[in-house]
């Protein structure tokens, strides 16, 4: 195993990801930021420098569990204090498991900037994947505004809300087209053919294959907001990955992608190698306002600028969602793989609503409105201080809610109070999805954990009910470390309070996030060591710090 040192600055820069010039956050000079390759059991060391001028930074190894290293998780007011302009950090961190993962900004609405990129870890010498390819491709999906993310951040702020609206682009690796088409006569409403050379920013990255080989495609999702159908015309995919975990392989013509969610999906170039095909990314699960994402499988001798025969793939209806939940529960885990406990040791019911609180429009967990302390969770906890409500959040919401109504919005609060988990047990939750503030309106919520993958053990309509654990799968469901909840659903997940630290849990829609849309779960933080200074110099860690110098 090896230790890998990247040495990073995060700057604005001018960049056009789709054809129109906007500011971006990138990472030594490009948008998105550098692509990290590792194998099992490296250590990556990320010597991250803030060139941001005014405004702190941190970023989130998202997948990536930071076994005995919690302080190196990237999320501001919870693992660490944020870089301040100037300074330099180092994520330290060991990448034990081998898969598709990102990163991303995980400080105000940073990733709405563009702070994102892959991190993918390959198996260690001597180890295999459970499948075989010839060749593979990675493509991180996006959505981008031109609206910047401070003035998004002011919007979403405001009372009354101005929601941020539908995304102008799709991107796939940073690259869209706004304003023009690469598959223009297809294109509804029409659009003018982009007149590309192939050097722009925005210029689409092309898959160049040769026919009759398997090829791995690495996909993450890392919207802000949107939920993805990915297809590639004409061709099957078997899903084989899901969140750096295997999944008993299966196959389909399209599938659905929230953001925090990343699979691989093996294809055979097995069509007419004559032509060329497109890839499509589509919005589902809101009312699509954005042209699809696209890009190009070239077929190898043929040129890249051979049109496809047949028009991109679109996506089943937006709101289909009977085709996503078949998707989901096509997941399972592949044989062999880590079984969940077969009891838990408490449950946590987090309903999920939309509220108004003075007005402003939040989003509420048990109805409360996660904002973050000053002082980060895991100093603050580990020496004593705890600067954070002292009443941990609620277990479960009042039995008489109706999820199927529009939420009364009665007495939703501000809070920052934490779960803490007992070490070592066993933790069911059950997310409860509900209508929001509109009436016959329940949005879908990617959910992520950080410092954990989970067993999801069921979905379900309605409220969840004692009566539904008897449906929970034990036997095979899929480690992940993202979950959605359907409209007016359920979706049920396990796991074991094995990694101490603190930890968030949240609805990975960053405006969303941004509207209070999470918790944050603590376990074993006395077992903590060594958290290093930079990670604690503010608030009132940071206070503690300077008084321990005088004495
Ligand atoms: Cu990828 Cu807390 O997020
Ligand atoms: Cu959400």
């Amino acid at each position: 195993a090896k230790t890998r040192h990247f040495k990073w600055n995060v700057e604005y820069i001018h960049w056009s990801p789709d054809g129109e010039e906007s500011v971006v956050m990138g990472i030594n000079g490009q948008f998105p930021g550098p692509t990290i390759r590792a194998n099992t059991g490296d250590t990556v060391a990320v010597h991250l420098t803030n060139k941001l001028h005014t405004e702190g930074v941190v970023i989130h190894w998202h997948g990536i569990r930071q076994i005995g290293t919690p302080w190196a998780d990237g999320t501001a007011a919870i693992s660490q204090c944020a870089i301040n302009p100037g300074e330099t950090f180092l994520y330290r961190f060991k990448v034990d498991k081998a898969g598709t993962y990102f990163y991303h900004g995980h400080y105000g609405m940073q990733r709405s900037a563009g702070l994102y990129g892959s991190l993918i870890v390959e198996v260690g010498e001597g180890e295999k994947e459970p499948f075989h390819y010839d060749g593979e491709f990675n493509l991180l999906l996006s959505d981008w505004w031109h609206k910047g993310s401070h003035e998004q951040e002011v919007d979403l702020s405001s009372n009354p809300l101005r929601w941020i609206g539908e995304p102008q682009t799709l991107l796939i690796n940073g690259r869209g087209q706004y304003n023009c088409s690469l598959a223009a006569q297809f294109s509804k409403p029409p659009l003018s053919l982009c007149k590309l050379r192939g050097g722009e920013q925005y210029a689409p990255e092309i898959l160049r294959v040769r026919p009759n080989k398997i090829y791995r495609l690495r996909v993450a999702s890392t919207t802000a907001l949107a939920s993805l159908s990915l297809a590639i015309g004409g061709h099957k995919m078997v899903v084989v990955e899901a969140d750096g975990n295997y999944v008993q392989p299966f196959s389909v013509q399209d599938m659905d992608i929230y953001s925090g969610e990343s699979y691989s999906v093996l294809f055979k170039t097995d069509q007419d190698p004559t032509k060329n095909y497109w890839i499509s990314i589509n919005v589902r699960g809101r009312e699509p306002k954005t042209p699809q994402g696209l890009t190009l499988l070239n077929y190898l001798p043929n040129s890249a600028s051979k049109f496809p025969t047949s028009p991109p793939p679109i996506a089943p209806l937006w709101n289909d969602y009977n085709h996503s939940k078949s998707f989901s529960n096509k997941i399972f885990a592949l044989m062999g793989s880590p079984k969940p406990p077969p009891q838990n040791h408490r449950r946590i019911i987090l309903l999920n609503t939309q509220n108004k609180i003075d007005g402003y429009t939040k989003w509420a967990i048990n109805n409360v409105s996660l904002v973050l302390p000053t002082t980060p969770y895991l100093g603050s906890i580990r020496y004593g201080i705890n600067a954070f409500d002292a009443k941990p959040p609620p277990d479960n919401f009042p039995k008489d809610y109706d999820v199927l109504k529009q939420a009364p919005n009665s007495n939703s609060t501000y809070g920052n109070g934490v779960y803490l988990l007992k070490f070592n047990t066993t933790i069911d939750i059950i997310l409860q999805n509900a209508n929001a503030l509109a009436k016959d309106v329940s949005e879908i919520h990617p959910w992520h954990l950080h410092g954990h993958d989970f067993w999801v053990l069921g979905y379900g309509e309605g409220k969840f009910s004692e009566k539904d654990v008897k449906n929970f799968n034990l036997k095979n469901p899929p480690l992940r470390n993202t979950a959605v909840i359907f409209p007016f659903g359920w979706t049920a997940l396990r796991f074991v309070t094995d990694n101490p630290g603190v930890w968030a849990f949240h609805c990975h829609i960053e405006p969303h996030l941004h509207m209070g849309m999470g918790v944050v779960f603590a376990e074993g933080v006395h077992l903590v060591k060594k958290i290093p200074k930079e990670a604690l110099a503010c608030g009132l860690t940071g206070k503690m710090l300077m008084s321990n110098k005088h004495n």
